[in-house]
């Protein structure tokens, strides 16, 4: 939620600065926001990381992640060069002192250049094990004392159960201000995510509609078709639980749950979303069984191409017992949402990308047409597409053309597509809001430790009971058959995604 360009010089450090999510993401969200003008004019990104490169390789290395993965393609030309000439690499070990002197020797070196004491902004794109030590160790050099000037960026996953997360949280509200944190989860950046927002509070004609009174189901599906690739080594003591639903869906959940915020302040729309999650019921350890569905892919086939299944990832146990897939049944305690399901799920190896969330709304409560169309008026439905495919659905019942009366379901649609302008990518958003300082796209400490309240029910059970039926569905297909009976008990079926076009 941005009011206009960043003027402050800014010097960007990233931890991790020659991993994956740099190469990825990261700089390619830095480099579109420079292309789109929305960078200060003063800047400079310093990369940290174990390989052992110099400037020079770094700008390769970040030149060949563009190439591959900017949505603007292979950079050239003078802002190219321009660009460029900002990037700046030191080859680092977390855990070593001389790497902090290293990095405050770097920082002072540009402030000195510059004349002037440069905002920060430190992005932690590292393993859980190293925040610790980078976090203490920037505090320790003074590097980010300016609390009202200096961010620091934590990607998740924030903690590996609500004991770790509170003890992360300790340690770094001891060292910075609340204020100077940014947790991110990168599906509040998502164009369509943040598009919910403007949908619902930017709309009169929805909000009476918005509960229980016409809401029958809520559905959140976030479906990947790729496999762990190469991060079995994490995914192992992740899992699907606190990979994907701790964070991403329960937020996408407070998105379409949540109450109309006085104003999108970002303390009153963390506050909207916390209460959520506050709202949503505890599920008791023999509950877990009835409203909670694991799953774990076995080999099977991907459009045409055979793919192992989870335990023959490298680095997965043949034994393992995590999950890549989960579906779960939530209920909301109050008012709005009283007796309204909100079922969930996601999972890797699925047919195929995609995330969408489904509104179906009640049956008319009475039909005053000739019983052979009773089954031609299907209850309204509202899908709103996340990706790939972007776009908002809403389904209703039309009279088919002709001289009888016929009844037939028919769609408006709004198409991102059909828009001049390009979605910017969901981390070009979060950067701009951290370089600019507004946190409301970021969690709170309060949400992250609801989330894991919210999951470690489940969390428990699973660990404590090792799945019998595992691997329990092919590679390639919708996840096992209990997700199907666990939606099927309250009368509903998941909504069919590749037809959702
Ligand atoms: C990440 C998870 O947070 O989100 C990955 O760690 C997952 O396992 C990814 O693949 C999905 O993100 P997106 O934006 O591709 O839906």
């Amino acid at each position: 939620m941005i009011s206009g360009k960043k003027t402050t010089p800014t010097i960007i450090v990233i931890f991790g600065g020659s991993g994956d999510l740099s190469k990825r993401k990261l700089l390619p969200a830095f480099y579109n926001l420079f292309l789109d003008g929305w960078m200060p004019d003063t800047f400079a990104i310093i990369g940290l990381g174990l390989n052992d490169f110099n400037d020079q390789q770094y700008v390769d290395f970040i030149e060949d992640g563009l190439g591959q993965f900017s949505r603007k393609g292979k950079p050239s030309g003078p802002t190219w060069d321009d660009f460029k000439s900002r990037l700046h690499y030191i080859p680092a070990n977390m855990n070593e002192e001389v790497t902090y002197s290293n990095l405050a020797a770097k920082i002072n070196a540009l402030d000195q250049q510059w004349n002037v004491r440069a905002d920060r902004l430190f992005y932690l794109s590292i393993a859980p094990r190293f925040v610790e030590v980078v976090a203490v160790n920037l505090h320790k050099q003074g590097l980010a004392s300016n609390p009202t000037t200096d961010r620091v960026v934590i990607e998740k996953p924030f903690g590996h159960n609500k004991e770790s997360a509170m003890a992360l949280n300790n340690l770094l509200t001891g060292l910075f201000q609340e204020s100077q944190l940014y947790r991110i989860d990168h599906y509040l950046g998502k164009e369509t995510v943040q598009n919910i927002l403007a949908f619902r509070f930017a709309n009169a004609l929805f909000e009476p509609l918005w509960n229980r009174n016409y809401i029958d189901s809520v559905q959140i599906t976030v479906a990947e078709q790729v496999g762990v690739e190469e991060r079995g080594g994490y995914y192992e003591s992740a899992g699907a639980l606190r990979d994907m639903v701790q964070n991403h869906l329960l937020q996408l959940l407070c998105m379409i749950a949540m109450e109309p915020p006085v104003s999108f302040d970002a303390e009153e729309i963390r506050n909207r979303k916390a209460d959520v999650m506050r709202a949503i019921k505890p599920i008791k350890p023999d509950e877990v069984s009835k409203v909670a569905v694991r799953g774990q892919y076995d080999a099977g086939w991907i459009e045409g191409k055979k793919v192992p299944g989870y335990r023959e990832e490298p680095g997965v146990s043949p034994h393992s017992n995590a999950e890549t897939y989960v579906a779960v049944k939530f209920h909301l305690d109050n008012w709005r949402w009283q007796g309204v399901p909100f079922y969930i799920r996601t999972g890797k190896r699925m047919p195929e990308k995609t995330s969408s969330i489904t509104i179906q709304f009640h049956p008319i409560p009475h039909s005053s047409f000739p019983e052979h169309l009773y089954d031609s008026v299907t209850p309204n439905r509202l899908i709103i597409n996340i990706q790939p495919q972007m776009d908002i659905r809403l389904r209703f019942t039309a009279k088919r053309q002709g001289l009888e009366m016929n009844l037939n379901p028919v769609e408006m649609v709004f198409d991102y597509d059909t828009c001049s302008t390009a979605s910017p990518e969901a981390y070009e958003t979060l950067l701009l809001d951290a370089l600019q300082g507004d946190a409301t796209l970021f969690m709170r400490s309060d949400q992250v430790l609801i989330a894991w309240d919210v999951v470690t029910p489940i969390l428990e059970s699973w660990e404590s009971h090792n799945s019998i039926d595992f691997p329990n569905y092919s590679a390639g297909m919708w996840g096992p058959e209990n997700a199907e009976a666990l939606i099927a008990r309250q009368g509903h079926t998941w909504s069919a995604l590749s037809r959702n076009k």
